[in-house]
């Protein structure tokens, strides 16, 4: 078959590979030749921004996994959720501050995979601290993802939406401190009860900047130990320094064996004129090795079963 040598022919075969690239990859970030992985904060974690107003709080809880789409435990009503594909979902909750009691005003998505959906790809982008251009970023150890895809509908139209997430190296962090635990629930929830507690959460709200005329830019602040440019290369040597040893006993078990079995079968071939089963060192006990199992076995089921079959009645 002769294909047609057309730009146009050779794009349609690219296009799938073009738009899969920068897809969010919590296990593999890299940026300046820096690598981090983010594989521990994988599953839905959530931060809780409040505004108070005269009579009702305006509470928004923003959900984000790293590693896969978001997916709500429990039917939702569609209006209520944010689309199949979403990665950080922003979720718009009133409430009353007479009788407390509480409505979801928004939920929409603003980042994710969404290109079906309505909105675009996550387009994922991370930039290493250390090296930024920002003045903003001078003296910060980390790294900041850019994601987007998502889309809030202002007025009956679709305002794009986008989101920085920092993430800040703290040593003395896991990343997954004290976080909001949202009413409106994920599968595989990772968030506990018990760690809503006290104390300042490790993943925190920075800024929901709406003011844009194109599109809405969601900032949050993520401080953990992940982020640390060291974090990965130590964890990384470790890996490297088991899997060494493993790799050597397994070489050296079997280079010896074969070595064992070569050279004693040149032995027998050499010496006594050996051929087949019997050049191999032992061949006869490696032959007998199946009947010996089996008799093994059949006296380990007799000894089981033994008083059974023979009737082991006690006399009476
Ligand atoms: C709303 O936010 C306020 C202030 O943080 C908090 O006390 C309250 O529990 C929140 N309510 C809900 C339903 O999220």
């Amino acid at each position: 078959m002769r294909l047609p040598r057309s730009p146009a022919y050779a794009a349609i075969f690219l296009f799938p590979f073009l738009t899969s690239a920068n897809l969010l990859d919590c296990n593999h970030a890299r940026a300046d030749g820096v690598d981090w992985t983010f594989k521990p904060l994988g599953g839905p974690k959530s931060v809780l921004h409040a505004d108070e107003g005269s009579a009702s709080w305006t509470n928004t809880t923003y959900t984000i996994d790293l590693c896969a789409p978001l997916k709500r435990k429990n039917d939702v009503p569609a209006d209520q959720k944010c689309p199949g594909g979403t990665r950080l979902c922003s979720i718009v909750r009133v409430i009353n501050k007479d009788d407390k009691k509480d409505f979801i005003s928004d939920a929409f998505p603003i980042a994710g995979e969404l290109r079906d959906q309505g909105g675009g790809y996550s387009d994922a982008k991370w930039t290493r601290l250390k090296t930024s251009k920002l003045d903003t970023d001078a003296g910060k150890e980390g790294v900041r993802l850019e994601i987007k895809g998502g889309f809030r509908t202002v007025d009956g139209s679709k305002k794009k939406q986008k989101a920085f997430v920092e993430f800040i190296c703290d040593k003395s962090l896991v990343g997954d401190e004290n976080l909001w635990d949202p009413e409106d629930k994920y599968g595989d929830g990772n968030t506990k009860r018990e760690e809503k507690a006290s104390g300042e959460p490790s993943l925190q709200f920075v800024d929901y900047d709406k003011s844009g005329k194109d599109e809405d830019v969601l900032t949050l602040l993520w401080k953990t130990k992940y982020a640390c440019e060291e974090t990965k290369k130590e964890e990384d040597a470790e890996k490297k320094s088991h899997w060494g040893f493993f790799t050597w006993f397994i070489i050296i078990a079997f280079l010896s064996t074969a070595t064992y079995l070569i050279f004693g079968s040149w032995l027998n071939y050499n010496r006594y004129g050996a051929r087949g089963w019997d050049l191999l060192p032992h061949g006869d006990t490696i032959r007998d090795v199946p009947y010996l199992l089996k008799d093994w076995m059949r006296r380990v089921l007799n000894t089981l079963s033994g008083p059974g079959t023979r009737g082991g009645y006690a006399a009476v």
